[in-house]
């Protein structure tokens, strides 16, 4: 059977999760669960990365211990992602023992190889915020956090051979231009990739919450570095039997501030320790609320279940995928939401489905006849969408044959028919309620189920997206949307 093995980053307890994370995290539930639509055996993992010393600070700003910190943390994504119906295969934490033999095994291999070596680490620190900074992520030279003045700091530490594998990668981006996507990405790393490239210093002195590093241990093993190798732990590496079944990984979904660590730093991971490269990296655009970058302190940060609960999972599910194209940047308002509900999702689908379903319940003649609206479907072009990771796309694609099947309805005004007529154009708006209903199953999950539910049917695969006699007992159920009063 074919496999497919979609991931998330792994996101920092430091916080609870907002739009931002469940909006990359939503893409690949669409992704999984698309790739099962389409019979193959998906595994898609998330997690939670938990390590290093902003977690450490925020645990004792909390009053807690580092533990009971990530305990709750990582409980409040995983109930988050079950409020947004997120179909994970595995929730990984890097706190989990196997996680962190992976990664003590990971850095004996690549030890053995040369591939480490000790030397100094020399980076900067802000006091305040207790934390290290690496002379990237230094943002004018100040701490990229709190903007305040940083110090430099000096100490013993390990360092990996990043820089040996400049050439093999600028090779690989050459020879697969889809190793990243979107392109433009793809060329914003090799400028990048084509400058100075340091080795990376791969451990800390001064950290405490971390995996000790196995052949010093004096030091903890640096964030980043254990991080990313969630992706191969999570599969039981290096004997796990779902390593050999689902790796290399067909898509490591991340946003575009961490495609440097996901196209560089860990495919020359791999590299050092022999292990095949992912085969790509999609990374996508920002969200924005209300015009602004999410903060704390600016206090705009929106959470998510209560969103959820306001108005819906799926409805928020399809706000984020239709509302902006996946490589770009997006501006999220409740009123943009509310306004896709009522103009969109209520307007288009759940009118058509009400009036089509009502119609066909007091019928009592045959629903067969020829398909008129079959051509209005262009399935390979959703296909193709699809393989090019474009949700935003396919999404908008699958919303213009909704609106064609509307427009249908209105010109063949079945209210006024009867007899064979009503019965074929009956067949084909039932017919393409019930390819929709498949079609929409990735981004709207209830929905879905629901529609098939009022159609009497089974969910079916992407292979039974074509026009036959329709085969369902049809019932109407509740309302797919209601409207939401918009107060002045
Ligand atoms: N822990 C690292 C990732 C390690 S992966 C081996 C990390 N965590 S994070 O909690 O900061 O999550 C970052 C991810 O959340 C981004 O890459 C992106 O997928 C998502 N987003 C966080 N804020 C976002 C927006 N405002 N807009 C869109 N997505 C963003 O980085």
């Amino acid at each position: 059977m074919e496999t497919f093995y979609v991931t998330t980053p792994i996101y920092y307890v430091t916080a609870k999760p907002h739009i931002g994370h469940a909006y990359t995290t939503i893409i690949a539930d669409i992704l999984a669960r698309w790739n099962r639509l389409l019979g193959k055996d998906v595994f898609f993992l998330t997690g939670t990365d938990e390590h290093g010393t902003k977690i450490e600070k925020a645990a004792k700003e909390a009053g807690k211990t580092p533990k009971e910190f990530v305990d709750e943390v990582a409980n409040t994504y995983i109930e988050t992602w079950k409020a947004l119906n997120i179909s994970f295969d595995k929730f990984i934490r890097t706190t989990d023992k196997e996680h962190e033999k992976a990664v003590s095994e990971f850095i004996t291999r690549i030890w053995d190889n040369k591939d480490i070596y000790k030397g100094i680490y020399e980076g900067w620190y802000c006091v305040p915020d207790e934390t290290f900074i690496t002379e990237m992520e230094l943002n004018d030279g100040k701490c990229p956090e709190c903007g305040r003045d940083v110090q430099k700091v000096k100490e013993d530490a390990y360092f990996f051979a990043l820089s040996r594998y400049k050439d093999d990668l600028l090779r690989i981006f050459e020879e697969d231009q889809d190793f990243i996507k979107p392109p433009s990405r793809l060329k914003e790393i090799v400028n990048r990739l084509k400058g100075d490239i340091k080795d990376l210093d791969i451990t800390r002195k001064s950290v405490t919450w971390g995996i000790p590093f196995e052949l010093d241990k004096e030091q903890t093993v640096y964030v980043w570095f254990d991080a990313l190798l969630n992706y191969i732990s999570a599969l039981g590496w290096p004997n796990g039997g779902k390593f050999i079944e689902f790796w290399p990984a067909d898509v490591h979904m991340v946003g575009k501030e961490i495609t440097w660590f996901h196209a560089v730093i860990w495919p020359a991971m791999l590299l050092a320790a022999g292990i095949d490269l992912p085969k790509t990296i999609v990374s996508h655009g920002w969200w924005t609320v209300e015009g602004k970058k999410m903060s704390k302190s600016i206090g705009n940060v929106v959470d998510t279940v209560e969103l959820a609960r306001k108005y819906s999972a799926d409805a928020l599910r399809y706000f984020l995928i239709k509302e902006k194209p996946i490589w770009e940047d997006g501006d999220f308002s409740e009123s943009g939401l509310v306004s896709r509900i009522n103009g969109e999702l209520l307007a288009d689908l759940g009118n058509l489905v009400a009036r089509t379903l009502t119609l066909a319940e007091k019928f009592k003649g045959k629903i067969e006849g020829e398909e008129e609206i079959a051509d209005n479907l262009d399935m390979s072009r959703i296909k193709e969408l699809f393989e090019v990771y474009d949700v935003n796309g396919a999404l908008n694609e699958i919303w213009t044959f909704v609106r064609s099947v509307n427009k249908y309805i209105n010109d063949t005004e079945p209210w006024r028919l009867g007899g064979a007529r009503l019965g074929a154009v009956l067949n084909n708006a039932l017919e393409a309620l019930r390819i929709i209903s498949i079609l929409l199953y990735p981004f709207l999950p209830e929905t879905s189920e629901s529609m098939q539910n009022q159609l009497g049917v089974k969910l079916g695969s992407i292979n039974e997206c074509k026009f036959v006699t329709f085969d369902g007992k049809v019932k109407r159920g509740k309302n797919l949307f209601e409207k939401i009063e918009v107060k002045q």
